[in-house]
This record gives structure tokens, C-alpha cells and sequence, in this order.
């Protein structure tokens, strides 16, 4: 498919809902969730409505149609992602339960009182609260690469914080804040070097660039469904087989086990063993549309169309007095603009521009600890997909002056 926005918007139904006085949406909170394009919406329906059963558990048609299409996903987000084979992928809840997965499991058996977790300030707290909750548990230490003016994280001081002390170097894709794009190879490298590992929350970058784990030297990966234009309920943990058969389980319970007796249990092979329950079914199987849908769209013409979007947002909104965006420049982050406008409070601001049809996402977007570096304890948040516009760009800087009209800042 080439790349057309028209094209593109066409495919999303609620993007054209009318809002009441027959205003214009310019959603613009996808680094929240994404809307979903049709095809998603219907695969959705069609399991429910031509084969919905229980997955993993029964012979007859219906469950077997119900495993195929699972394990098609599977192998659908294995081959997107670059993992070596689909009994890597791990589906669980979405990011968050992935990156609590790896800590609860994995960090738990393998770090020691003294060990090292090196994180930084702009994570999600998805990506720091699993951390210090297993640091605490096993006296283990918690370093921070440091941030550079712009919010970028400085490499140049990695030495003196990435030291063979360290197990395990937690870094995000791609901030939830600020946008900024991580360089995961190089620190997956540095990482390697003093014998740690690393996990990459991929909740924001996988959406919008394309990855591949084995060439960039990820060790774990997490992602949701719910950001990548697919269902919520479902996301994914990649993890290398090594790593993933050397941890013990996570949840106990039906079709993680190899054999239950009174009094123990011995465990299924990867991802059987992670996958306790019933899985989202029908959101699992509508992830791979997902995937597919973006996948013909194009990871990098996307990224590029983004980015260009982004650099038109940028320097438009920065002609607004008393504007500040937070964060690197375009060219060093995806399409994530935070922001604060002088005079204004963010949560009256965010309702001023819904009133004219603009939806954005204001408060500490579960980065506290990167709010206290910025010496802010909230901001508003503009954050773009593949079918955000020109328009809806333009609405914005229209909705902030009229909010700076309503709030009378001069
Ligand atoms: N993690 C999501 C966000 O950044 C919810 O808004």
C-alpha cells in the first residue's frame, strides 16, 4: 500500500463521528491508545460471531479454528518484531503486565543483594515501579543513566553508571513524554558488555518504528495491542528462549503446567509456561490484523510521515507566546508533543481545547519522576498515529489560541 493519509483515514470510523454542533475531532491522544481501523473492529466481530470457543483446550472445530488463528498471530508478531521463532512471544495484558512479568520472574531468581538495575528518569512508570518493587525485594541497587538538557539520555556518562555490577538495563523505545527515541542498539551493546541484559519497553516506539530484536541485541521487548492500532486487553513480551526457559513461572493455573500432583507441579515448555488462563482470544487474533494492517502500510513511511507532521506541530505551536514543549528536537523524537502554556493550568486547558473538538491528554502521563526533573508537575500532551493530519494539527493551534482567549493570557 502507498502511503495516503486519505487513504489511511478512511479505514478508521470514528475518526468521521460528528461531535455534538457539528464540530471536527482532531483525536490527538494515541500515545494513550489508538483507534483501530476497520478491518480490526471486524475481525474482533467475526471471531465472536463464526468461531468463538475456550483456546488450548478443545478438539472440536471451533477451538481448533480458535488455536490456529493464535498461533498464526504468534508467528505474525515473531516474524514483525525479528524474534527467532513464535515460541518467543509471550501474550499477556499489554506492557504493563510484560514488564512486571520480567520482574517478578526473571529479576527476581537472578539479581542478588548488591546487584545493579540501571533505568533513567523518563520511563514509564510501567518501566520503574516493577524495578523498585524487585530491587527492594532483593537488595538490589538502582542506577540512572542521565538525562542531557534537551531530555535525551546522555551516553557519555553511561561508564560511570553501567558498571559489571550491572544485570539489567531497563530503558523505553521511545518516551511516552517527550517522544525522544532511545538508541537501544548501542545501549543493548553497552549493556552486553558488562554482562547485564536488556529490556526495552516498546509501548510507544513499536507502534511507530520498525524493530528487530536480533539485530538490535534486545533481550526482552514489551509492546500492547492497544497502541499498535489493535484491541486492548492483549499485548506482548518477546523474550530470548535462553532467558524465557531459565525463569520460572509467572501466574499459576491452567496451561502453564506439564503435570500437576497433590503437592507440586512441573511446567510447559515457553510461552505455554507464561500463559496461564484463558488468554484474550478474539484480541489476540485481531492483534495480528493489526499487525498485518500496519505492516502493509509501512513501519518507515509512517515514521517519516510522523515525523514530518511533527516538525510542522512544532514550529507552529512554538509561535504561540508563552508555549513550551518539553524534550529533543522533531528529528530526535516521534510524534509526542508535551507541552505548557504560561498562565494556564494543564487540566483547564485540555478542557478548553475539547471544547473545540481537540482531544489530548494532560497530567503527569505516569512520568512523575521525569515531571520533577522538568520542575513541572503536569503538562498537556499531543501525541500522533499514522492517520493524524494537517487538519488536526491546525485545529490545535486553532483550540490553544481560543483557549488563550478564554483564559485571558496576553
Ligand atoms: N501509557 C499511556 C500514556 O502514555 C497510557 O498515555
Amino acid at each position: 500500500m502507498s502511503f495516503s493519509i486519505d487513504h489511511i483515514r478512511s479505514q478508521f470510523p470514528i475518526l468521521h463521528r460528528p461531535l455534538p454542533k457539528g464540530v471536527r475531532l482532531a483525536f490527538l491522544d494515541t500515545a494513550a491508545s489508538a483507534q483501530k481501523p476497520q478491518c480490526v473492529i471486524d475481525k474482533e466481530s467475526e471471531v465472536y460471531e463464526t468461531c468463538y470457543a475456550n483456546a488450548y483446550r478443545g478438539v472440536y472445530r471451533f477451538g481448533s479454528i480458535v488455536d490456529e488463528q493464535l498461533e498464526a498471530t504468534r508467528a505474525r508478531v515473531a516474524r514483525f518484531i525479528g524474534a527467532e521463532s513464535p515460541e518467543e512471544v509471550i501474550f499477556t495484558s499489554g506492557s504493563t503486565m510484560s514488564l512486571n512479568l520480567v520482574a517478578m520472574t526473571w529479576a527476581r531468581v537472578f539479581l542478588n543483594a548488591g546487584d545493579e538495575i540501571l533505568l533513567n528518569e523518563m520511563e514509564h512508570h510501567a518501566n520503574l515501579v516493577p524495578w523498585q518493587m524487585v530491587a527492594q525485594e532483593r537488595g538490589a541497587v538502582l542506577k540512572f543513566i542521565p538525562l542531557t538538557a534537551d531530555s535525551q539520555l546522555d551516553l557519555n556518562g553511561l561508564d560511570s553508571v553501567l558498571t559489571p555490577r550491572c544485570k539489567l538495563v531497563a530503558v523505553t523505545g521511545m518516551s511516552n513524554m517527550l517522544g525522544t527515541i532511545n538508541p537501544v542498539n548501542e545501549l543493548a551493546k553497552r549493556a552486553h558488555a558488562v554482562g547485564a541484559i536488556i529490556v526495552v519497553d516498546g509501548a510507544q516506539s513499536v507502534p511507530h518504528l520498525p524493530v528487530n530484536v536480533r539485530e538490535a541485541g534486545i533481550d526482552f521487548l514489551a509492546f500492547s495491542g492497544h497502541k499498535i492500532y489493535g484491541p486492548s486487553g492483549v499485548g506482548v513480551l518477546y523474550g530470548r528462549q535462553e532467558l524465557l526457559e531459565a525463569m520460572p513461572p509467572f501466574l499459576g493455573g491452567g496451561h502453564m503446567i506439564d503435570r500437576v500432583y497433590k503437592t507440586h507441579s512441573t511446567w510447559s515448555a515457553p510461552p505455554a509456561k507464561f500463559e496461564a488462563g484463558t488468554p484474550a482470544i478474539a484480541q489476540a487474533i485481531a492483534l495480528g490484523t493489526a499487525i498485518e494492517w500496519i505492516e502493509q502500510v509501512g513501519l518507515p513511511a509512517a515514521h517519516e510521515y510522523e515525523q514530518g507532521l511533527t516538525q510542522r506541530a512544532w514550529d507552529a505551536l512554538m509561535q504561540i507566546p508563552g508555549m513550551k514543549i518539553y524534550g529533543p528536537p522533531p528529528s530526535q523524537r516521534g510524534g509526542i508533543l508535551s507541552f505548557s502554556l504560561a498562565g494556564a493550568h494543564p487540566e483547564d486547558l485540555a478542557q478548553l481545547l475539547d471544547r473545540k473538538g481537540v482531544f489530548v491528554r494532560h497530567g503527569h502521563h505516569c512520568t512523575m519522576p521525569l515531571h520533577d526533573k522538568l520542575g513541572v508537575s503536569a503538562t498537556v500532551r499531543a501525541s500522533f498515529g499514522v492517520y493524524t493530519n494537517n487538519e488536526d494539527v491546525a485545529q490545535l493551534v486553532e483550540a490553544i489560541h481560543f483557549a488563550r482567549e478564554k483564559l485571558r493570557l496576553s
